[in-house]
């Protein structure tokens, strides 16, 4: 992906370049970045971090280019099968590399299981409909069920015996246990070089606003939490723009008077701030038994639509095997 030493070219100190070389693995992060935040995580002046963006900039030559060339890219995008065909038809084959997804529901609506079988399918080959990489999972309550990954990884083995060894997807699944918000913040803020170094595909938040929700409280603190929101989602996104990944993050539902997303009288927490940030959302409805409906809503290139799929045992799937017990 990239180089021993990303920022051998740069045009500033050697000692810049190494300080630099602690916090950013690559010149699409650190061009990316506003300088103030260069500034303050690398411990440099801001001028030497303007420098530093321009000379990255320079050599990336940074310039326009035509919607024609963002075609061409976008057409290059991979899409993360979810293990069900209905989901991934409505998604236009899967979860788009690139940007932010987000799945929104209530409690048992199915979002830790959804974001369990992307952990086992985001290491699959291409042709399979993953990514080829591993993942970083931002555990924020403490329910990323190690059993019940290794069970999915386990049936997803039982289909490709040569290919899927349900050990090895466990150790490419890198846990962070994040236990206030801005330990969350930083999990992910410190998380350059080691995206790199363990070819992370696929980074997954569960959930983005239980820390949030529960540490800024009362109208007086609405601004902050705004303004902090604002700074995670510009990391996520410079990770998944600069290193071509899927970002998942997941969030919970209020009950609300006024909006009807998802038809059900509930909107996602973390309001506005939040909301305009995840480039799709995906809107998880609890059905009878075992199956989920799975609603696209606020995406800018997708329809908005619903499919069926069913949580068994194996995972994701698209048909409620008999053989499960209820
Ligand atoms: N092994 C399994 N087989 C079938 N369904 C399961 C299994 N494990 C969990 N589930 C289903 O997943 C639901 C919990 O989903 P979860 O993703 O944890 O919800 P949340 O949206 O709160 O994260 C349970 O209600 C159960 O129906
Ligand atoms: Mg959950």
């Amino acid at each position: 992906m990239e180089n021993e030493d990303p920022f051998s070219e740069l045009n500033i100190p050697k000692i810049v370049k190494q300080k630099l070389a602690k916090k950013f693995s690559s010149l699409a992060t650190l061009s990316r970045a506003p300088a103030q935040e260069i500034s303050e995580q690398v411990g440099i002046s801001l001028k030497l971090a303007k420098t530093s963006i321009t000379s990255a900039r320079t050599i990336l030559k940074q310039i326009p280019i035509t919607a024609m060339d963002l075609l061409e890219e976008y057409k290059k995008k991979r899409k993360l099968t979810t293990g069900s065909q209905n989901l991934d038809e409505i998604l236009a084959g899967g979860i788009s590399t690139g940007s932010i997804t987000e799945i929104i529901g209530e409690y048992a609506s199915g979002k830790s299981q959804l974001t369990f079988q992307l952990c086992v399918n985001a290491q699959l080959p291409y042709e399979l409909g993953g990514l080829e990489g591993s993942v970083y999972f931002i555990d924020t309550e403490g329910t990323f069920s190690a059993k019940r990954v290794f069970e999915i990884a386990y049936a997803k083995s039982q289909e490709n015996p040569d290919l899927i060894i349900p050990e090895k997807i466990l150790e490419n699944i890198h846990i962070g246990r994040a236990y206030n918000a801005e330990h969350q913040m930083n999990l992910i803020q410190e998380s350059d070089n080691f995206i790199v170094e363990k070819k992370i595909k696929l980074i997954i938040i569960d959930s983005i606003a239980a820390h949030f929700r529960t540490e800024y409280i009362g109208k007086d603190s609405l601004a902050a939490r705004a303004q902090a929101l604002m700074r995670h989602a510009a990391i996520l996104y410079r990770f998944a723009d600069s290193y071509d990944l899927v970002v998942i993050t997941t969030n919970q539902v209020l009950a609300s008077v006024d909006k009807y997303i998802g038809g059900q009288g509930t909107e996602p927490a973390l309001g506005f701030a939040w909301g305009h940030r995840p480039q799709t959302r995906i809107f998880l409805r609890k059905q009878k038994g075992n199956a989920r409906i799975a609603r696209i809503i606020d995406s800018p290139e997708l329809p908005e639509s619903e499919a069926v799929f069913y949580i068994s045992n194996n995972g994701i799937e698209d048909k409620y095997s008999l053989d499960e017990d209820l």
